[in-house]
């Protein structure tokens, strides 16, 4: 789901992002089979669903609060935007540690990030809305600003996650489908926008300043690195 920023081989044969990623490494160890990773997967894959799994119990244990609506609204926007944040330190992670298996997580970590973002937006239309496609419409076009930043956001995460598999990468051919999944740099920024739209309201902007500095830094890291790329190859 997630492009690096870095260049690219030729598209001739567009293999999955992390394999296109090793290839720019040149890194050799991220080519031997580490036979732990399919367990490993496993172990993310349910540590993904917890949050989901937490709801759900405090739902049947009646834990949610008086406001039931609230509470799943504010827990899966915030599993959409932490997972965003995980699904973004990836590369990053990797490029300063070396672990390039990393990248064998990235994909599912960015399917999860869409997973919550359609929970949270399904308890938005179904919970909190009751299906009400009028007063929908008029949030998502503008009546709620943040609300029309996150419904974009979802938009393209959307776009990605449909797009995620390698017979669509295949397809689409790999210059392109790195282009097109550039759109999680400008998903990052408008999830921060949207968070921050919504706490200004309400004058509490602890939080969402604590998301806007480590997207700032992950997104910032890549842009150094790309300043940094053309200087290195003068020298
Ligand atoms: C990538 C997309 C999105 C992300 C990352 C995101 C993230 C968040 C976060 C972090 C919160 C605040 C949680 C808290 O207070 O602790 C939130 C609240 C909210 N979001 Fe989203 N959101 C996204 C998309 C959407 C969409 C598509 C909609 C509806 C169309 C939506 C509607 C809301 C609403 C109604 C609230 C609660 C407002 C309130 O409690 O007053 N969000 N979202």
């Amino acid at each position: 789901m997630l492009p690096s920023p870095s260049r690219l081989p030729p598209a001739s044969t567009p293999g999955n992002a992390a394999s296109m990623s090793n290839a720019r490494d040149g890194s050799r160890s991220a080519n031997r089979p580490n036979r732990w990773v399919p367990w490993a997967k496993v172990v993310v894959f349910l540590l993904a669903l917890a949050p989901l799994l937490r709801l759900v119990v405090y739902g049947l244990t009646d834990q949610l609060g008086a406001n039931p609506v609230e509470f799943i609204t504010r827990s899966t926007g915030t599993w959409t935007l932490v997972m965003l944040c995980i699904t973004l330190a990836v590369t990053p992670v990797r490029r300063v540690t070396g672990m390039s298996w990393l990248l064998r997580f990235r994909r599912m970590l960015g399917l999860f990030a869409c997973f919550y973002a359609a929970l949270h937006f399904a308890t938005y239309f179904w919970l909190d809305q009751w299906f009400d496609w009028a007063s929908i419409l008029r949030d998502v076009t503008g009546k709620r600003p943040f609300i029309t930043v996150g419904f974009v956001a979802f938009v393209l995460m959307a776009l990605l996650a449909i797009t995620s598999p390698h017979a669509v990468m295949r397809r689409l051919g790999g210059r392109r489908w790195q282009r097109l999944h550039r759109a999680i740099y400008a998903i990052a920024v408008l999830s921060i926008l949207h968070y921050w739209w919504m706490k200004a309201g309400k004058n509490d902007l602890a939080e969402p300043l604590i998301y806007a500095i480590v997207v700032t830094g992950l997104l910032g890291a890549r842009v150094i690195w790309a300043l940094r790329r053309p200087l290195r190859r003068q020298s």
